[in-house]
């Protein structure tokens, strides 16, 4: 079964407190991006990549796997599900909407093969999750605990997030324009278009980086895994 990936790769990064955006922090010596982008071209029955970048990239064209057949850019948006729904508009003017789109965070470079079998023989809806290990608080006023969570119902969301194009088009457009601060992963489009993506457990590996000791664990993993 062939599909799409599409890469949000437009943010800036700001939990970081670098002034580079943080795809392009390098992870032994290579940027981020480039590392989630390799990981990507080595799944089975990918038939190509639209990565959105910000306007004012100008590094992105220089990687050497920007250069790979597969892969095109767009331009992004200002949140996360702007990105994405840019790719998933171009991605539309040339591809059928029954095609199966993975939507895979830049900032994701140590997702398994594994667990990416396990995401494409799942329902047509289906996300990379991770059942939660910690014991789960809702907060309440002045960050005081108002609430114990039954931890065996909670689920932590990571990418890829597979859907049919058409259908994901169509929620993301419907959820960004009547709850945009609601849309904070794909699945969260589908839902309030009453749709109920599959979990799919996956690796703890599948981090996303988002603060500086990330990087430090993610080049350790990669290493591991490469040695
Ligand atoms: O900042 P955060 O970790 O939530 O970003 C998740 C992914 O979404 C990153 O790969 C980031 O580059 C991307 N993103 C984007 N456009 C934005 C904001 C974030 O493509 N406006």
């Amino acid at each position: 079964s062939d599909y799409w990936v599409v890469v949000p790769a437009a943010g800036a990064g700001k939990r970081m407190g670098a002034n580079t955006p943080k795809q392009y922090l390098p992870i032994d010596g290579k940027p981020l991006i480039a590392h989630t982008l390799e990981n990507i071209l080595s799944w089975p029955g990918l038939k190509g990549v639209v990565v959105a970048i910000s306007a004012d990239d100008e590094v992105f064209a220089t990687l050497e796997c920007a250069q790979d057949d597969k892969i095109q850019t767009v331009i992004g948006g200002a949140e996360r599900a702007d990105s994405v729904l840019a790719a998933l508009e171009y991605l539309s003017q040339h591809q059928s909407p029954t095609t199966s789109v993975l939507v895979h965070d830049a900032a994701r470079p140590l997702v398994s093969t594994d667990d990416i079998h396990k995401l494409l023989s799942a329902a047509p809806m289906a996300l990379l999750a991770q059942p939660a290990s910690d014991t789960v608080k809702l907060a309440g006023a002045e960050s005081c605990v108002r609430q114990t969570l039954p931890r065996e119902q909670i689920w932590l969301a990571q990418t890829p997030q597979k859907a049919p194009l058409g259908t994901l088009l169509q929620a993301l457009q419907r959820g960004l324009d009547e709850n945009p601060k609601a849309i904070t992963d794909e699945a969260s489009a589908l839902e309030l278009a009453g749709h109920a993506p599959e979990l799919v457990a996956a690796c703890r590996s599948n981090f996303k980086i988002t603060h500086p000791s990330d990087l430090v664990l993610a080049e350790a993993l990669l290493r591991h895994r490469s040695g």
